[in-house]
């Protein structure tokens, strides 16, 4: 539906009288009547990046969701503050790892003698808690555009052949990398159960494992089926099969592109006029990449999977609210991560930033 209008003229009035003083960022995954205010859009990469190129501006309106307000506050100053315009606007995948939880999986390899060849690496969609921990343990952060460089760069961290990667908290993007880019074997994949005993692994499949996988996933790309790919590959002629790597092995397997939102992007972008797509990823920027590319046929992969309901939190009347808090002269919504979290989260953050390409 078109966004209320009425509303739409409280967020420009308020978006105008603050200036300079707010910035705001808009993941892929927004809704329209957000985004249509974002300053600049991205995947988060490219926000985590684009967060700490405005140290002047006071105020970072992050529409996104918490674990991506929480690596803008690690990436800009002290002076500035992030907001998140509805408190929650979490992540499923991010709660799927506590920091006690992977404390004790850390404790079970250190007494399992391997704790010494393993590098963790998590996926921007953690908590700063967890990337801390990555940070403190000689770890890094990924993304969906920087897993394959990160899992490179953590394997050549202990000499050839004896490192192993705890990657959190995203199985499926942990193997989809290592199997598809990286050549490892999928019997050398393991998941840590982090409600189970030791993980409910052996200690034999953890000696051999090369990537230790939490297991955890994300709850919208974690649904779409070999079958919807199956099934139109049956029914439309030609199609181009394009996901995100957070979907399943079986359903990456079988596609026939597979990459970040910033890769789906630009591969629509160069796609020829007239030829016909399938995309598994979140639903609000499948429709607006149909709306954008009308010469081209773009369609969701699976229609009974939904939006990401978390992202969707974050809609006209909460960004209004944000906004016109601040002409208001209040702050609401603070993301603050303390002071000693955030030193060892930046380190891994900034072991992400500072892979090559
Ligand atoms: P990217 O922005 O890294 O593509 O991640 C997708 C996602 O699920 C964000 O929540
Ligand atoms: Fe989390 Fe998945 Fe939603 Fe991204 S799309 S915020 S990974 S639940």
């Amino acid at each position: 539906p078109a966004s209320d209008p009425h509303l739409v003229e409280r967020a420009r009035a308020a978006k105008e009288a603050l200036g300079d003083q707010v910035f705001v960022l808009g993941h892929h995954y927004q809704r329209d009547e957000v985004i249509q205010f974002a300053d600049v859009t991205g995947d988060s990469f490219k926000l985590a990046r684009d967060a700490a190129g405005r140290p002047d501006a006071p105020y970072i309106v992050f529409c996104g969701v918490h674990f991506m307000a929480e690596s803008a506050d690690i990436l800009t100053t002290d002076a500035q503050q992030v907001i998140l315009p509805d408190l929650a606007a979490g992540c499923s995948m991010a709660d799927m790892a506590l920091i006690g939880q992977v404390e004790d999986a850390w404790d079970a390899l250190v007494d399992a003698g391997i704790a010494d060849d393993v590098v963790p690496i998590t996926y921007m969609n953690s908590s700063a808690d967890i990337k801390a921990f990555c940070g403190r343990n000689g770890g890094a952060v990924c993304t969906s555009s920087n897993a394959d460089v990160a899992l490179e760069w953590a394997f050549g961290q202990r000499p050839e052949g004896t490192g192993k990667v705890l990657f959190l908290p995203d199985q499926h993007l942990g193997r989809n990398t290592a199997v598809l880019q990286m050549g490892i074997a999928l019997e050398e994949c393991v998941v840590w159960n982090p409600h189970r005993p030791n993980g409910g692994l052996t200690a034999e499949e953890l000696r051999n494992a090369k990537m230790i996988l939490w297991k955890g996933h994300c709850s919208v790309h974690g649904r779409f089926s070999a079958e919807s790919v199956d099934q139109l590959r049956a029914t439309v002629p030609g199609v181009n099969i394009l996901v995100h790597p957070e979907c399943r092995h079986e359903v990456v397997t079988r596609a026939d592109l597979v990459g970040s939102t910033e890769f789906i992007i630009r591969t629509i972008e160069a796609a020829e006029p007239g030829s016909s797509w399938a995309i598994g990823t979140e639903l609000n920027l499948v429709k607006r990449l149909a709306d954008a590319h009308p010469d081209k046929n773009i369609s969701f992969l699976d229609r009974t999977v939904c939006y990401c309901s978390t992202m969707n939190r974050i809609d006209l009347p909460h960004l209004v609210w944000a906004l016109e808090s601040l002409v208001a002269g209040q702050v609401p919504n603070v993301i603050s991560v303390d002071a000693e979290t955030q030193e060892w989260a930046r380190v891994a953050l900034q072991r992400m930033l500072d892979l090559p390409g």
